[in-house]
């Protein structure tokens, strides 16, 4: 579990070969406790800066082109030009394994910021010496407690709001709104927070995307108001493809609570049983459509990575 023994959705199990890891920052492979980067850089001042979590299996990036789609489309929707493409990604991300010996359960968090400003302010012509980017790669497999337990959400008053203001698909360094959430689901007892849409819709947590399983169909939010996970998106398709009915609809609390499985999705934890909501228990505990959902997508993970 994590320090605090509070279950999150991102505890893993613990491994001693982390604590001497080597980090890559701008084409250098550092040791853990010397890997920096300025106080002048734009991700450290303003949250400035798109990432990326990815896992390794099999020596494979999983689904390494939908996660380079989703960064390179934030990165142009914000003018952040940083002279590179998904290959080289790709490079730096084998580069960061290879040093670390990781062929297998391991998790990266790529992250490009628009790099260091040459003043302490806000406007992005004062970042002119280039990108800064970083990958962390841990060697990382979910706890079993996520899988067994499940996780305890509570309903929290922020919410991931409209596309103009700061759009929901932006995975951006700036993850503030997700951290307040996070903290009042803390402060209500949970794990993590089950966040609506401005409507009052049920949406997504602040670290994952959700799913509900009512009567023999699966339910998630449009996707207007939540990350476009790629996760979220493997599992709509699985269904599909499996004759699963599945749905991006608006619901509200009412069907959430009433439902009779739900679990989160996320690169990290795969699918993740949710145990309760509000202190209201998810079903009986019995989770035949997540175990289906699960192994569907174990497989797809497999042959993704052709393992
Ligand atoms: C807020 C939020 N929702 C959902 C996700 C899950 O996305 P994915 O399935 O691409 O890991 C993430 C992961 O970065 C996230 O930050």
């Amino acid at each position: 579990m994590g320090p605090t023994d509070a279950p999150t959705t991102h505890d893993a199990e613990e491994d001693a070969r982390n604590e001497t890891l080597l980090i890559y920052v701008n084409g250098d492979l550092v040791p853990k406790d010397q890997a920096k980067v300025s106080v002048y850089d734009s991700g450290f001042m303003l949250g400035d800066g798109m990432w990326e979590g990815l896992r390794l299996y099999n020596g494979r990036w999983a689904f390494f082109d939908d996660h380079m789609d989703r960064l390179f489309g934030a990165l142009k929707a914000v003018s952040l030009d940083i002279g590179m493409g998904p290959e080289d990604m790709r490079q730096i991300l084998d580069r960061t394994a290879q040093a670390n010996g990781m062929t297998h359960d391991a998790h990266c968090r790529l992250m490009v910021t628009r790099g260091p400003k040459a003043k302490p302010f806000q406007h992005p012509a004062l970042s002119r010496s280039g990108p800064t980017i970083v990958a962390i790669a841990e060697h990382s497999k979910p706890a079993d407690h996520l899988r067994t337990t499940g996780i305890r959400l509570a309903t929290v008053p922020q919410v991931r709001g409209l596309p103009m203001s700061q759009d929901p698909k932006f995975n951006s360094h700036s993850k503030l709104n997700c951290v307040i959430a996070c903290l009042q689901a803390e402060q209500a007892g949970a794990d993590e927070a089950l966040m609506l849409d401005p409507h009052g819709f049920v949406n997504t947590t602040n670290a994952c995307n959700i799913f509900f399983v009512r009567r023999g169909e699966v339910w998630t939010s449009t996707g207007d108001y939540c990350m476009n996970g790629v996760t979220r998106q493997k599992v709509i398709d699985l269904c599909r493809a499996d004759g699963i009915p599945v749905f991006e609809r608006n619901f509200s609390l009412y069907d959430a609570y009433g439902a009779d499985e739900a679990f989160l999705t996320g690169t990290f934890g795969a699918q993740t049983p949710v145990a309760q909501i509000d202190g209201k228990p998810i079903g009986t505990g019995e989770r035949p459509m997540t175990e289906r959902i699960r192994a569907l997508y174990k497989d797809l993970v497999r042959r993704d990575t052709g393992g």
